[in-house]
């Protein structure tokens, strides 16, 4: 079923690495456009290979996945096939000190991003500035290195590097989860005034459950590899179901708590 506005949908999916039982098992969810859905749950309940099968890094066992409407459970057939997936969904990875190349430029990086999309050449340095304007960068950015930058300033080039394609989907895994806090709001808010401005969906993967409230619309709660519960912020926050989605939230700081300033 594909109602208007979906722009991903997982059916019955299923992921079993070798014969062990397996750690996704019978997931199902969409997401809409302009709409926030995280995935939270212990460490090794499943979220990060859900996320690999939405980008098509690990195939799945069984189920479907479609991305704007298109099928995408089986493996891009043809460059031309990914490159037209890159336009519908990016991934932010948990550390992009990882994937950014060290020896590009900022500005390079995300130049490159943005030819995914192609069009005129001339108007690509344009829209470098727009994209390092939009994460919070200046022009003074452009021309540093990743070892020059604070993990902040690199997870925003992430997403101005995923943002670039102007997809419709993007998953972040663990996106925020190796910043501190204070580098992280100001990385949510981000994210959030983008969603504001484009409409791009996310699907926001996390352990930390003091995050979601901030960015999140819908929530599903994994456990070991099946879904626990799903429903809305307010209703997962306020009237937890299950004992396991209540542990996790005794876990969380509460709203409002503010970690010791140091230095
Ligand atoms: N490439 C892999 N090969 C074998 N097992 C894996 C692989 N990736 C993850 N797993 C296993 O799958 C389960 C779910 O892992 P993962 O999706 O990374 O969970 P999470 O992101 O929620 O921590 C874990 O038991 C993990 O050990
Ligand atoms: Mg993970």
């Amino acid at each position: 079923m594909n109602r208007i506005g979906e722009v991903l949908t997982v059916g019955h999916l299923v992921k079993a690495y070798g014969d062990r039982a397996p750690a996704v098992d019978d997931v199902s969810f969409s997401l809409s456009a302009g709409k926030t859905l995280a995935l939270v749950g212990e460490s090794g309940a499943g979220k990060s290979t859900i996320g690999a099968v939405v980008t098509g890094t690990v195939a799945a066992t069984s189920g479907t996945v479609g991305v704007c409407g298109e099928d995408r459970s089986r493996p891009a057939r043809s460059a031309r096939e990914r490159r037209r997936r890159g336009l519908q969904l990016q991934l932010v990875p948990q550390d992009p000190y990882t994937t950014l190349d060290p020896t590009q430029t900022v500005g390079d990086a995300i130049a490159e991003a943005v030819s995914l999309r192609g069009g005129a050449r001339n108007g690509r340095a344009a829209r470098v500035a727009d994209l390092l304007a939009m994460v919070g960068l200046s022009d003074a950015h452009r021309e540093l290195r990743p070892r020059s930058l604070s993990g902040g300033q690199r997870q925003r080039v992430a997403i101005a590097r995923a943002l670039a394609p102007e997809p419709e989907v993007i998953v972040l895994d663990e996106a925020v989860s190796a910043l501190d806090v204070s580098v992280q709001a100001q990385v949510i808010n981000l994210l959030n005034r983008i969603q504001r401005e484009t409409g791009t969906a996310y699907l926001f993967i996390t352990h930390d459950l003091a995050v979601v409230r901030q960015i999140a619309d819908d929530v599903m709660v994994l456990r070991a590899g099946r879904i626990e519960e799903t429903g809305s912020v307010d209703s997962i926050f306020g009237r937890p179901r299950s004992s396991y989605t209540r542990a996790l939230l005794d876990a969380t700081p509460r709203p409002g708590w503010q970690p010791a300033q140091s230095g």
